[in-house]
């Protein structure tokens, strides 16, 4: 169901993403990338790649040596492709078909895995934390980037008006597909937040896990140390 969803917005996904975040989409995955490792010619993973928006930044810093982006909508991959072509990062930055709950990757593969707005949609959030776990050198990083529910009371009652009434009119006007962004609202109502989050991942095997928030809690950073 969440594919034949992100195919089917694929044209619209980057222009509203701009629109409901008003322009700080771009700002959360460049503070994402703050969080890569020391190092050079790093090999990134970045799962559920979408249109490219998170392997282009990644391709555009200089510690990172290959970006390898997984994503199963070929909708959005094929638009992310252009992008990574217009970007001149072909050579650094590929985009393969591919289930993140199942990566046709060798264990200790990468130094680091990334994810932005991708985890939440994973139709089993435990089974993709261990593979990006698996595929994880020791002591490699994972950089979550994912939409959170404020914890303060006000901020969560006007968070929650924006998500079911805001997003789905939004959403709707631009795309004519507004079931898609009722779905994005209510998985992210649903989507465990703060130190639920940190539990979930540590149960995946991770050790050190740091959580960052950023627009008031509206978005949080998970940085999962293997
Ligand atoms: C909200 S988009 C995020 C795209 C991109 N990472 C970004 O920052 O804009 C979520 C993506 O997750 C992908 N996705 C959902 N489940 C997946 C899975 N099991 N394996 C790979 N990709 C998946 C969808 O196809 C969609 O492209």
């Amino acid at each position: 169901m969440t594919i034949q969803i992100f195919d089917a917005i694929a044209p619209d996904y980057d222009k509203v993403n701009r629109v409901l975040s008003l322009g700080m989409d771009r700002r959360w995955r460049q503070k994402a990338v703050h969080f890569l490792p020391e190092g050079s010619a790093l090999r990134v993973l970045d799962l559920a790649a979408g249109t490219a928006e998170m392997a282009i930044v990644l391709g555009r810093e200089a510690r990172v040596g290959r970006v390898t982006g997984i994503d199963c909508a070929e909708e959005m991959l094929r638009l992310g492709r252009l992008k990574v072509q217009q970007q001149g990062l072909t050579g650094k930055v590929e985009l393969i078909a591919g289930d993140a709950l199942a990566l046709a990757f060798k264990d200790h593969e990468f130094d680091v895995v990334t994810a932005a707005f991708g985890v939440r949609n994973f139709p089993d959030l435990m089974q993709g934390l261990a593979e990006a776990f698996r595929v994880l050198k020791p002591g490699g990083r994972c950089i979550i980037l994912e939409f959170s529910m404020p914890s303060g009371w006000w901020q969560k009652i006007g968070h929650s008006l924006y998500l079911g009434m805001a997003v789905p009119l939004i959403g709707g006007l631009f795309t004519g597909k507004k079931e898609a962004y009722c779905y994005l609202g209510r998985s992210i109502r649903a989507f465990p937040s703060g130190e639920r989050m940190g539990r979930i991942i540590r149960q995946a095997g991770f050790g050190v896990i740091e959580r960052y928030a950023l627009a008031m809690g509206a978005v949080t950073i998970c940085v999962a140390t293997r």
